[in-house]
Formats: structure tokens, C-alpha cells, sequence
């Protein structure tokens, strides 16, 4: 049976141990350009043990940012300060992969910690996009409706978005499909209110992700992993279900993805979500039973004993932290410690008599 720190192979590439760095925003970049925090705070992700380190949702267009600080991967400009922050992962033997996002009608608010709220085009706000008008919440804008020739676009996006993370040394594509953002949008009916082929039916509701994969395909190597995070369920009986994820998942594995991070809920406002320890879990479990397909469990996951209980039970393929690493960058060296799995090359030299 797989334990938490045994290596991970998909395709041609391996991690170390089964733990990643979940995707998390930093607001901390200038005009979508990556800084030196992220260099410093992903670096010591990567120093601290963790066998995937993935950058934050990062924009495939200006429009596609959650705030003007949101991380960008549509200039090539963009790209020599994420080679740089790839090729420090590698150097510590952890792996590089990257969340590429549209953040849809929940885009052009303010930085959390500065101005929580929908910015204006006077406060450095813009128009924002979604498969229907219909705002998020009360204090959202009112999105645009994309037309069929704009939805091309946004998956060109996600195409070029898949080129220059390659080309800046990323060997793990992870395509944001969760947490109400624009593709969650399209998915689930509480957002989409569509009348033509991206609306209405399951298949007309999944198109625009499945065309977003097919488009990535056309730049993203075969030899390297794919992955698609999605919210399994809405936690709402009108929206999206687990049923609805399972199905989804079998058309995912169907155009080559690799795994799934599942994740739950963003699409509305108010609906209550029964949080608690490991609550994702099961999710994380139906969907690799029930559609053939690795994946990956996130959410209030901090204890190394049950973190490698649910790889050897087989619930998931991979564990996601985030707020446990903030808190703790070398949570995977302890949890190594504390399961007896410490093993060459694992805590970096220099730190060697600190531990
Ligand atoms: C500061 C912060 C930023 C986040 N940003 C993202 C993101 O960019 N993309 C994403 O899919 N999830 C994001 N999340 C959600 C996390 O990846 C994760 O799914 C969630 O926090 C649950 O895991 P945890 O209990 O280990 O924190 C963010 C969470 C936090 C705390």
C-alpha cells in the first residue's frame, strides 16, 4: 500500500513524497509580474519538504485576476521571474507546478487584506465575465454574459497560459475549475443560465472546461502531469453534485488528465458548508473510485498520522495543504520525523542541525 512519503510518479515526472503545496493567492504581484516573495515564500515550501510546491491561481488575462495584485501568466514578460522561482523548487528537489485561473465574476475586487469589495474602473476595477449576468452576490457587479467568440478566446488563453508555463520550467499544469471561478461558473447551474450549446444540459455545462483541456493539450507536453481542481459539490441541491463531479471526472480521464484536486463550494454566497477535519475526503474517495481517476484530497488536513492513513487507505493519491503550511513551511520534514520516513535529501544540508 502507498504511504505518504513514497515517491509519485505520473508520466515522466516524480515526486518525492505525496505531499503539495495547495495553490495559494499572495496578492503580492505587480501587474501580474511574480516577486520576490513568491520566490522566498514557494522557496521555502520547497526547502521545508513538501514533494510539489504549486503557485497560486495564476491569471491567464488581465480580466481573469481576482484583484489587481492577482499573479499573471499573459506576458511573456511574465515569465523570467517564475523561471527563476521553478528552478529554485527544482534545486530542492521538490517539483514545480502551477494553478492556471480566470477568476470570471468574482474578479476585479480588492485585495483582501486592504479593501474587501468589488473595485470600479475608477479604483482600478474592470468589466468583469461570466456565462451569465448574474452577479455573485449583493456586492458584486452584474458580469458580462461572454458570447461564443469571447469563450474561444478565454480558452486561447488558457492555451498560451499552458505555453509560457512551460516555458518557465513548470512540469505540473493544474487548470482552475473550482471555487465559483469562471470555469466553476459554467459548470454548475446556479451561475449558468445559458441557452446555448455552454448551457442547459450536464454535457453543454462541462463544454467550455472540456474545450479550456483540449486547447491546454495543444501545448502542454503528453509527458507531463495534468491535473483539474474542481468543487465536487455546491453543497446546494440546485447546483453542482458529486454525481454531477463523478461524470465529469470520467470525461477528464477520458482527454488524458492525470488527477483531480478536489476541492468544494464558492459558487454562491450563503449556502452552508459542513466543515470540518478531512471533511473533502470522501469526495476525494468517490471520485477516484467511481471514475478510474487520481486524485488529490485537500482541506483541514494537518495531522501526519491521518494525512498517511488516507494514501494507504487509498482515498487519494496526494495530500494539499495550505493554512497548515503557512503556519508551518517544514510540516513535511516533522511529519517525516514523526512517521520515521526521514530519508537523504529530505531536510536541505544547511539545515541538517536544526532537526
Ligand atoms: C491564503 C489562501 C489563498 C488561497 N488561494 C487559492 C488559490 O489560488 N487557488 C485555489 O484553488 N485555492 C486557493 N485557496 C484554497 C486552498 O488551496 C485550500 O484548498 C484550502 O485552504 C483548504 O485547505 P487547508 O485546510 O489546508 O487550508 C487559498 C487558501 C488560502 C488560505
Amino acid at each position: 500500500m502507498p504511504q505518504l512519503f513514497d515517491p509519485y510518479t505520473i508520466k515522466s515526472v516524480t515526486m518525492k513524497n505525496r505531499i503539495g503545496v495547495s495553490p495559494m493567492c499572495q496578492y503580492s504581484s505587480e501587474n501580474g509580474h511574480a516577486s520576490d516573495w513568491h520566490l522566498v515564500h514557494l522557496g521555502t515550501r520547497a526547502t521545508g519538504g513538501a514533494g510539489m510546491v504549486m503557485m497560486e491561481a495564476t491569471a491567464v488575462s488581465p480580466e481573469g485576476r481576482i484583484t489587481p495584485q492577482d499573479n499573471g501568466i499573459y506576458l511573456n514578460s511574465h515569465i523570467p521571474k517564475l523561471k527563476q522561482i521553478t528552478d529554485f523548487i527544482r534545486s530542492q528537489g521538490s517539483v514545480p507546478a502551477i494553478q492556471i485561473a480566470h477568476a470570471g465574476r468574482k474578479a476585479s475586487r480588492g485585495v483582501p487584506w486592504v479593501l474587501e469589495k468589488s473595485l470600479k474602473s475608477d479604483e482600478g476595477g474592470w468589466q468583469i465575465v461570466g456565462p451569465s449576468a448574474v452577479p455573485f452576490g449583493d456586492d458584486y457587479a452584474t458580469p458580462h454574459a461572454l458570447s461564443h467568440d469571447e469563450i474561444l478566446k478565454v480558452a486561447n488563453d488558457f492555451k498560451l497560459a499552458a505555453k509560457r508555463s512551460l516555458e518557465a520550467g513548470f512540469q505540473i499544469l493544474e487548470i482552475h475549475a473550482a471555487h465559483g471561478y469562471l470555469i466553476h461558473s459554467f459548470l454548475s447551474p446556479i451561475s449558468n443560465h445559458r441557452i446555448d450549446c455552454y448551457g442547459g444540459s450536464f454535457d453543454n455545462r462541462i463544454r467550455f472546461l472540456l474545450e479550456i483541456v483540449e486547447a491546454v493539450k495543444t501545448e502542454w507536453p503528453l509527458n507531463l502531469p495534468l491535473f483539474v481542481r474542481i468543487s465536487c459539490t455546491d453543497w446546494d441541491d440546485r447546483g453542482w453534485t458529486i454525481t454531477d463531479s463523478i461524470f465529469l471526472s470520467m470525461e477528464l480521464k477520458k482527454l488524458g488528465v492525470d488527477l483531480v484536486d478536489c476541492s468544494s463550494g464558492g459558487i454562491a454566497p450563503n449556502i452552508k458548508i459542513p466543515v470540518k477535519k478531512h471533511f473533502q475526503v470522501p469526495l476525494a474517495e468517490e471520485i477516484k473510485k467511481k471514475a478510474n481517476i487520481d486524485t488529490a484530497a485537500v482541506g483541514l488536513i494537518t495531522e501526519p498520522k491521518a494525512a498517511n492513513n488516507l494514501i494507504y487507505k487509498e482515498q487519494a493519491d496526494m495530500v494539499l495543504l495550505a493554512r497548515e503550511l503557512l503556519r508551518n513551511p517544514y510540516w513535511p520534514i516533522q511529519a517525516a520525523q514523526y512517521l520515521n520516513r526521514v530519508e537523504a535529501g529530505l531536510i536541505p544540508p544547511q539545515y541538517l542541525r536544526g532537526f
